[in-house]
């Protein structure tokens, strides 16, 4: 083998999602898990129209209320929606590039990101973690200081409505299995994952991403700012509502 140095750590998810914004349509999108399991994402679903949207994030957008800020937006899908629909919503999002999107498309939003989220926004009614993004719970440990950072920005009678994927559905015969079983031996949730997307030479950086159980996830839970008020999930993904106490 050759020494290289490998990918250049930076911005994927962001410039792939770019790529395919200014055209380039088969932009290759990969995520890449610690163990080596690598999966093709595709950049279109991001940019998904409202009639393509899955149920289980349909049903979050449904029960917007308020004055809504959409955590970890991406390029706005979910906010174009909400804004079509009169509300008023606000993005936030670490990628600079990717808020640059939400601009051109007439969309508001601005860098930042859980656990601390910019102060300077105000509070809202609603928090929107869609596209299965309770997954930036992160893991056990991380997630008592985003539910808290969430609860920083969130108006007394907030909700969080949040989509995410059951690791472990009734068969958990899966390729998947192995990597929770290796989790929860080492102490870990199974569903706790270490990704980063690629995209031709970049690579993020490494970052944690939490499928959870809803069992788990009401542990998670307990004495919290948090509460699990309401449940939609089939096929192995769900959406909740969660109040704050
Ligand atoms: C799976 S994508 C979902 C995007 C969007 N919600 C959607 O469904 O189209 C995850 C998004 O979360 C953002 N993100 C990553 N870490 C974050 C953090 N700590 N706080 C807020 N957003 C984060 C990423 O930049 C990315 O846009």
């Amino acid at each position: 083998v050759k020494d290289y140095t490998g990918p250049v750590i930076g911005d994927a998810f962001g410039a792939a999602l770019d790529a395919y914004w200014r055209g380039t349509k088969d932009a290759q999108l990969l995520i890449e898990r610690d163990d080596g399991f690598i999966e093709r994402n595709l950049p279109s679903l991001y940019f998904a129209p409202p009639d393509e949207l899955d149920e289980w994030d349909a049903w979050a957008l449904e029960r917007a209320t308020g004055r809504v800020l959409d955590v970890g937006c991406g390029p706005g899908r979910h906010m174009a929606v909400l804004q079509a629909r009169g509300f008023d919503v606000t993005g936030v999002d670490p990628s600079a590039l990717l808020v640059g999107i939400c601009h051109e498309r007439g969309l508001v939003a601005v860098g930042g990101a859980l656990p601390e989220l910019p102060m300077d926004l105000g509070t809202f009614d609603t928090l929107l973690l869609l596209g299965n993004n309770l997954g930036l719970l992160g893991s056990r440990e991380e997630a008592q200081e985003v539910l808290a950072g969430l609860a920083a920005v969130a108006s007394p009678a907030a909700q969080i409505l949040a989509t995410t994927v059951d690791p472990c559905p009734d068969s958990c015969a899966s390729e998947h299995h192995p990597y929770h079983e290796a989790n929860t031996a080492a102490g870990r949730l199974p569903g706790h994952l270490m990704l980063r997307a690629r995209y031709r030479n970049l690579a993020d950086p490494w970052f944690d991403y939490l499928l959870i159980a809803p069992r788990d996830l009401e542990e998670l839970l307990t004495d919290g700012p948090w509460r699990l008020a309401d449940y939609h999930g089939s096929e192995g993904r769900y959406a909740v509502r969660l109040m704050r106490r």
